[in-house]
């Protein structure tokens, strides 16, 4: 089946494709779809944003589109920057990654509570309506200063649980079979089997 990812963040698509290689899905971005726009994320919630991004371009193509809202949750700052982890950082959107981890290496600096999370919401809706929706989670915790040059986003700055190393060092074979992301495709992939009358 052809699923359109609702984003325009080549690094996304890259992890969503590993991730989903095991089922037959053809997966395109957004802009090999034709659709040349940015949904604004209006929403309060994960869920709420995966939503808009997946209905948006559902619309806009007739073709089945899934999204993933995913951020950083980071118990010392009561959540943040949870919704906001594109543009937590002067420059919003604008800025880079570096500028964004580092915008919030600098609030907790001289903090000791590290502990955070990742989390992916999954929304897939096909043409007819129907919606399939997912969530994940990461937990581990924000280190003193970046480390490691893969991933994306805040991965030079997060260490999972159980391990010694940045998201950003443990390479993409680990990161896709441990991330948020993979932990709700994994959930994912299940709905999906049993919606298209496989695994019932
Ligand atoms: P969105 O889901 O496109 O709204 O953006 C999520 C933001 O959260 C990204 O721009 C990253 O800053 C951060 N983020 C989401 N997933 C990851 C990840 O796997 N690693 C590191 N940062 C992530």
């Amino acid at each position: 089946m052809k699923l359109i990812l609702a984003s325009n963040n080549a690094k996304k698509l890259k992890e969503l494709k590993a991730i989903l290689s095991d089922m037959d899905i053809e997966l395109c971005s957004q802009k090999e779809a034709g659709c040349d726009f940015e949904v604004e994320e209006t929403g309060t919630t994960f869920d709420e944003n995966a939503y808009l991004k997946a209905a948006a371009v559902v619309a806009a193509t007739g073709i089945a589109a899934i999204a993933d809202d995913s951020g950083l949750m980071v118990d010392a700052l009561n959540g943040e920057p949870g919704v906001y982890s594109a543009r937590y950082a002067p420059g919003g959107h604008e800025a880079s990654d570096r500028e964004k981890y580092e915008y919030l290496l600098k609030k907790l600096e001289g903090v000791d509570d590290r502990s955070a999370r990742f989390v992916s919401s999954i929304c897939c809706i096909f043409p007819n309506g129907d919606i399939i929706r997912s969530m994940g989670k990461c937990e581990g915790e924000i280190l003193r200063s970046p480390r490691g040059e893969g991933g994306f986003g805040y991965d030079p700055v997060f260490m999972p649980s159980g391990y010694e190393k940045s998201m950003a060092e443990l390479g993409t074979e680990v990161k896709n079979r441990i991330s948020h992301r993979a932990n709700a495709l994994k959930d994912f992939k299940k709905k999906l089997r049993e919606y298209n009358g496989i695994d019932k």
